[in-house]
């Protein structure tokens, strides 16, 4: 299991001019972001999607729609914008909208990844069993194509209104607008991601390559950056900024993928990145939304990564839930985060914290937490042992470590 240094910023230590602030507000890892002008959209694990002022770095409206982790985010024009989640929905907002405009129905698969016509007339969706959705803003028709044998994980709209896709059968497509298949190459590794820039379509690699392609898929430069996997990627006409699963991130020239910075965003994964002229957001695990300086890659915000536990000690057992106080608080009825708050949590069944609303599989489950329980969710994982719980796959698979935590749970969570 990955315990790095998972980590919540809750100060924010220097004064800073207001204009360059770190965003906090979401209470677990950040999954998505885009940024279009003076907005920044965010969606992470806490079921929320946020629209931040960025000249305030405050949020302007903060929406909780989704029964999961909202996956991927879209701005599109006159403050409107997208939002997409594991609960296979897509939902269309108003710039101050309380509730969607538009919602589709829940679906068998979760969303991947999204994409926006360049003239905003349709969005497109990538779900984990290959499919394809482009929504027909106008009409708010769906149309439905199993472009892919594997989960879509990136796509993009052609300046021309053809879309790109690619996924984990290790294929590019490229789609006419009412989807027929216009051409059809495999790619030598698996795609993380795919955007657009100047009408060339940028890909990031399993195997740490960046790699561009023609519109007809022709293989332009590639870069080979790291040996770690590529998790993240945003361009615009002139830039590219791509990271990797420990939290490296790299700004290259879009025309030639020359690098101009290398730097650590993160000392965990970056899950999600976005570019304006100036800047470039990062977002991971530990929930805060970074901004840095395109032209020297230098630190804008000021959010200190620092540890939100609620209580903690020198032992063993509290190193090991600083992974986990990213989405749990020990303080009764804290909800605020990702998960429910676990004090007291030792004796009671599954699913019972009041004020939590818990996936309808978890509620289904007849379990009462234990420190043998517990110990055992670790052992085998969230997947095996509570089955469609949101709580994201993880194990721990040291018996001394398990035994560590679950000895300060019973401490800490009383
Ligand atoms: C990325 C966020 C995330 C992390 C990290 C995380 N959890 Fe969870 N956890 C959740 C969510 C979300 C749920 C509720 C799942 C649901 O409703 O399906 C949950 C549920 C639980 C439950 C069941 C609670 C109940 O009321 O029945 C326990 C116990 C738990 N987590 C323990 C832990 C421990 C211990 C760790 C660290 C080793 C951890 N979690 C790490 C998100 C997380």
């Amino acid at each position: 299991m990955r315990l790095a240094a998972l980590s919540l910023a809750t100060t924010l230590v220097a004064v800073l001019p207001l204009s360059a602030q770190d965003m906090v507000g979401h209470g677990g890892p950040v999954s998505a972001l885009d940024v279009e002008a003076d907005v920044l959209l965010s969606g992470g694990f806490d079921t929320r999607a946020i629209l931040w002022d960025l000249g305030g770095a405050t949020a302007r409206n903060i929406t909780r729609f989704h029964d999961g982790n909202v996956t991927a985010v879209a701005l599109l024009s006159e403050g409107q914008f997208v939002t997409a989640g594991q609960d296979g929905r897509l939902a269309l907002w108003d710039k101050d909208g309380r509730a969607p405009v538009f919602a589709s129905e829940v679906g068998v698969s979760a969303v991947a990844t999204l994409a926006v016509a360049p003239d905003g007339a349709f969005v497109a969706a990538g779900f984990w069993d290959g499919r394809v959705q482009v929504l027909d803003r106008a009409t708010l028709q769906i149309l439905v194509e199993q472009a892919h044998s594997d989960r879509v994980t990136g796509l993009g709209f052609l300046p021309s209104g053809d879309l790109v896709s690619v996924g984990g059968d290790l294929r590019l497509s490229r789609w006419s607008p009412k989807m027929k298949l216009q051409a059809r190459i495999d790619l030598p590794d698996l795609p993380n991601g795919l955007v657009i820039t100047k009408g060339r379509v940028a890909v990031i690699f399993a195997d740490g390559a960046l790699r561009l392609f023609s519109d007809m898929g022709a293989l332009l430069p590639e870069r080979f950056l790291t040996d770690r996997p590529l998790v993240a990627l945003a361009a615009t006409d002139t830039d590219v900024a791509a990271a990797a699963i420990d939290g490296t991130v790299w700004l290259l020239d879009a025309a030639d993928l020359t690098q101009r910075h290398m730097f650590s965003a993160a000392g965990g994964p970056v899950w999600a990145l976005a570019l304006d002229g100036e800047q470039l957001f990062t977002a991971g695990n530990d929930s805060v939304i970074r901004r840095w300086s395109l032209t020297d890659a230098a630190s804008l915000g000021g959010a200190e990564v620092q540890v939100a536990q609620d209580y903690t000690d020198d032992s063993r057992g509290a190193e090991i839930w600083q992974s986990c106080a990213v989405c749990h608080s020990l303080t009764p009825d804290d909800h605020m985060r990702a998960g429910p708050s676990l004090h007291g949590i030792f004796g009671t069944p599954i699913a019972t914290r009041a004020g939590y609303e818990y996936s309808p599989a978890l509620r289904e489950l007849d379990i009462v937490w234990t420190p043998r329980t517990v110990s055992e969710l670790f052992e085998f994982g969230p997947e095996a042992y509570t089955p469609g719980s949101r709580m994201p796959e993880q194990r721990i698979g040291d018996a001394s470590d398990r035994q560590a935590l679950v000895e300060f749970l019973d401490r800490a969570a009383q």
